[in-house]
């Protein structure tokens, strides 16, 4: 079992010996630095959601009205603590991923791959998305641990040249966001008329993709404004039809294990389980699609339940600290992916960072475990209750 626990003994014996942390582990304070590291525009594009950001408050305030009910004292309580969890087969050493975050060139100059580094540090898969800023085979040169997430394109020879990218270069897994068939109305980005990708930014895996490049006329222009390859881009984003069907055409491009990505439904869930997903993913995009939404952690219990065991439901919107990841997995994650924490380590301290991140993450987590008296993948419902 790796101590990540053990990680608090050493911050407290550093301070002792004179040497206090570099960055802070609260989440808002980790974000005003990155505000201030960050140009306004690329901050407003992380931080910002939908409409008046409803949803994504609702997404953190949900995590108040759910409460853990330590066990301290249960039989074999001593040994527990353990964070490894077992997903498609696969062992993996902890319950997190990186969510897939687009455009990164906006937030640190090595974009996924400080990404990579800082997580995979602490074996933490990223899962690499359609709109990164890196090319697939380049992450993949610099990855151990990765997951692909699949922004499926109104082309379907350019998702199934994405989708055998990604498996010929090595991912872990395919995840289809289904809750992006166009961009939320984001108040924060047009107030700045903000739009990264209108200047080639979060196009790397388009501009190198053989199929998208057949259809232009020019080469794409890295950087460029407004060009062919960026019209291209925008009219290929997202396939308007999007639906359980795709399930089976991708099947035919991959033995990967399929979720699919922002789901907040059980009816919805039940359907693409019936589809044959492997995977579903609670989300509601962090907020950044509807503006008052049901909260991503509301919708959770109902998908759990509708799913069963038929298929593995993560979660990801709103998670802030190792608590939050624990609340998750008692109402029945069996995975959680994070998202804007990472981004402010990121933009603040690159790899480092991320690393940063992520660690005191797994410290919280780990150090809850062992005092709820489980290993993280044995909390269930007995375990949380509806806060008074
Ligand atoms: C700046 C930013 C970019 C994102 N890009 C993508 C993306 O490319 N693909 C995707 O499926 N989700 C994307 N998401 C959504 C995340 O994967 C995840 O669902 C969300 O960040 C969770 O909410 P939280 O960060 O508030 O916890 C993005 C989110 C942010 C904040």
């Amino acid at each position: 079992m790796s101590n990540y626990a053990q990680y608090q003994d050493g911050v407290y014996a550093d301070a002792t010996n004179g040497k206090l942390p570099r960055l802070p582990y609260h989440h808002d304070e980790l974000r005003e630095l990155a505000r201030a590291a960050m140009e306004p525009g690329p901050f407003g594009y992380v931080e910002g959601s939908a409409g008046r950001e409803r949803t994504a408050d609702a997404n953190v305030d949900a995590f108040s009205r759910y409460a853990l009910r330590p066990r301290g004292l249960r039989p074999g309580a001593e040994t527990a603590g353990d964070l490894g969890i077992t997903l498609f087969g696969e062992r993996y050493p902890t319950p997190l991923l990186t969510a897939p975050i687009g455009v990164l060139e906006q937030v640190h100059p090595e974009c996924e791959l400080a990404l990579a580094r800082g997580a995979n540090a602490l074996g933490v898969p990223v899962t690499l998305s359609t709109a990164a800023s890196t090319p697939i085979e380049e992450v993949a040169e610099a990855a151990d641990s990765w997951w692909y997430q699949l922004y499926w394109p109104s082309d379907d020879e350019l998702a199934e040249s994405f989708v055998r990218r990604a498996t010929a270069a090595g991912a872990k897994a395919i995840m289809v966001t289904a809750d992006t068939k166009r961009l939320g109305w984001r108040p924060r980005d047009l107030s700045r008329g903000h739009l990264p990708f209108l200047r080639s930014q979060g196009t790397a895996n388009y501009f190198s993709d053989p199929v998208f490049r057949a259809r232009l006329k020019d080469e794409p222009e890295p950087g460029g404004v407004f060009t062919e390859a960026v019209f291209h881009f925008l009219g290929a984003f997202a396939d308007k039809a999007l639906s359980t069907e795709n399930i089976s055409r991708i099947r035919q491009w991959t033995d990967l294990p399929v979720l699919v990505k922002g789901i907040v439904r059980a009816d919805e869930a039940a359907d693409l389980v019936d589809a044959g997903v492997d995977g579903i993913v609670v989300s509601n995009h962090g907020g950044r699609q509807i503006d008052a939404s049901v909260a991503a952690l509301d919708a959770l219990h109902e998908v759990v339940a509708a799913v069963g065991d038929r298929a593995a439901v993560l979660f990801d919107s709103g998670v802030r600290s190792g608590a939050d990841v624990a609340v998750a997995m008692a109402l029945g994650a069996r995975a959680v992916l994070l998202g804007r924490p990472w981004v402010y380590g990121l933009a603040v301290d690159g790899a480092s960072g991320v690393e940063h991140v992520l660690r005191s993450f797994l410290a919280e987590l780990q150090i809850t475990a062992e005092l709820m008296g489980k290993d993280i993948a044995d909390l269930d419902a007995s375990d949380v209750t509806a806060r008074p």
